[in-house]
């Protein structure tokens, strides 16, 4: 097994394999934007689905929401985004690249040979100046007659301003949470890295409103909730980590924030944070709309909600699946590259594959089998070219399991199952594949990568 995975190869194996493209390539292509091909939709929708069961239909205290993504524009200025969602920016008038004023160290000068900004004598760095990340646009036919608007850069605040139709409509008391999935923009000046900072993602985020008093509480719970989510779906634990916020490096809104970094090749980054957002956000919402957000409990008691945030993204999950799950490994004397997913993040969870695609009675079994998985579960049927070749187009997308028609089958209705990851293949009659494979997507799963 290979714990050599570099981004490098991540990024050609999604290309080549179709789960992720560069964007708009052929009009040269658009720096850190990226496409989504059927692989990676599929994927993406086990990432969110899963999301969702965890947060939501699991649960009876979290009901889902789903804001626009332009909202009033003084929903940003309550916020603090208007104000406060900058980054310090310093531009080169010698190679005129713009680079993080915090992040010089880790930013290469577009001279050559590459050093830090402002490391050689032609390096001509401005003083730093704030950069708004919030992307704008205006609301209306015509630019100058239209309001100013914003993309909203988290999905949270979509999340603050309903508080009082679920409060009322969902008749719910604290503790309890909304939940939303959606896309998230944020013009970042040093986006990078595949999929992990880009400019659109796709935003998974939860708000826990919680009587102040149990706020620590449930900022704990909700730490060990969502590492344990990321261990479900088979995250090694060497490779995760918690990490708590100093109070210096905390955003404006925070009592308290711990991430939980996953160890990408670039090193342990944040894959997810947890935040204790207190009662800013309803408090500043209450004093920008009027619209009083709070609690009015049946015996008069009324406060004010701390919020307990889980927020992540699909893009970060993604990556951080690929990296644990890629690897190369040699077979017989022939490599092959596979992909170790969690089955149920796998993007096919079984392909059908008749033997001989050029036997009739082959593939009209295979078919009819793949007809009847289908209905169920996302399955793939291939009848083209060498056996071989197709278990391994399959190894390098992360299909736990492959269904083999042959010979045997048309004597006795059986089909061999071959294991991705054991190579083990073993005979089961076709009339049970279907509860088979139910069966073995609910086993418990760990990494063969190890721990
Ligand atoms: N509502 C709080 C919030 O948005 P954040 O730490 O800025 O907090 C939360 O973002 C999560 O969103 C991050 O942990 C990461 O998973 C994801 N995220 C943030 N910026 C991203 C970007 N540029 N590209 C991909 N994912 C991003």
């Amino acid at each position: 097994m290979s714990d050599d995975v570099t981004m490098d190869k991540i990024v050609s194996l999604s290309r080549r394999r179709g789960f992720v493209f560069p964007s708009s390539e052929i009009y040269g292509g658009m720096g850190s934007t990226f496409d989504f091909g059927h692989y990676g939709v599929l994927m993406k929708n086990n990432i969110r689905e899963l999301w969702f069961e965890a947060m939501v239909r699991n649960r009876d205290d979290i009901v889902a929401i789903d804001s626009a993504v332009i909202l009033h524009p003084k929903v940003w200025e309550a916020s603090g985004h208007v104000a406060g969602f900058t980054d310090p920016l310093i531009d080169c008038r010698t190679c005129k690249l713009r680079f993080r004023a915090d992040k010089l160290e880790d930013s290469n000068c577009g001279l050559k040979p590459s050093k830090h900004p402002g490391e050689t004598p032609e390096c001509d760095l401005t003083e730093p100046r704030r950069f708004n990340l919030m992307f704008e646009t205006t609301v209306g036919a015509l630019q100058e007659e239209g309001s100013r608007a914003f993309l909203r850069p988290e999905t949270a605040q979509g999340i603050f301003i309903n508080f009082k139709n679920v409060l009322q409509i969902a008749r719910r008391k604290p503790p309890f949470g909304i939940a939303q999935i959606g896309k998230s923009f944020r013009n970042e000046i040093t986006p990078g890295n595949f999929l992990f900072r880009v400019r659109e993602f796709e935003q998974m985020e939860m708000e826990f409103f919680v009587p102040p008093d149990e706020a620590e509480k449930w900022y704990r719970y909700w730490i060990d909730e969502r590492l344990n989510w990321y261990r479900r779906y088979g995250l090694r634990d060497s490779k995760l980590r918690v990490r708590e916020h100093g109070p210096e490096e905390r955003s404006h809104y925070s009592q308290g924030t711990s991430d939980i970094e996953y160890e990408y090749p670039i090193g342990w980054s944040e894959l997810e944070g947890i935040a204790n957002r207190g009662d800013f956000d309803l408090t500043q919402h209450t004093e920008y709309s009027t619209t009083k957000l709070e609690y009015v409990g049946q015996d008069s008691e009324r406060y004010v909600p701390y919020v307990i945030e889980p927020a992540v993204s699909i893009e970060r999950i993604m990556v951080a699946l690929l990296v644990d799950a890629y690897d190369e490994e040699v077979v017989g004397e022939r490599e092959r590259t596979v992909l170790r997913l969690h089955p149920k993040m796998a993007p096919v969870t079984a392909a059908i594959l008749p033997l001989i695609g050029k036997s009739d009675d082959m593939v009209a079994k295979a078919r009819s089998l793949y007809e009847d998985l289908r209905r169920r579960h996302s399955v793939e049927y291939d009848d083209s070219g060498a056996i071989g070749r197709r278990y391994r187009r399959q190894d390098e997308i992360g299909t736990p399991w492959a269904f083999t028609v042959d010979e045997q089958t048309l004597a006795d209705d059986t089909v061999t199952v071959r294991d991705r990851d054991s190579l083990a293949q073993e005979r089961i009659a076709i009339p049970e594949v279907r509860d088979w494979l139910d069966d073995a997507l609910e086993r418990d799963w760990k990494s063969p990568k190890g721990s």
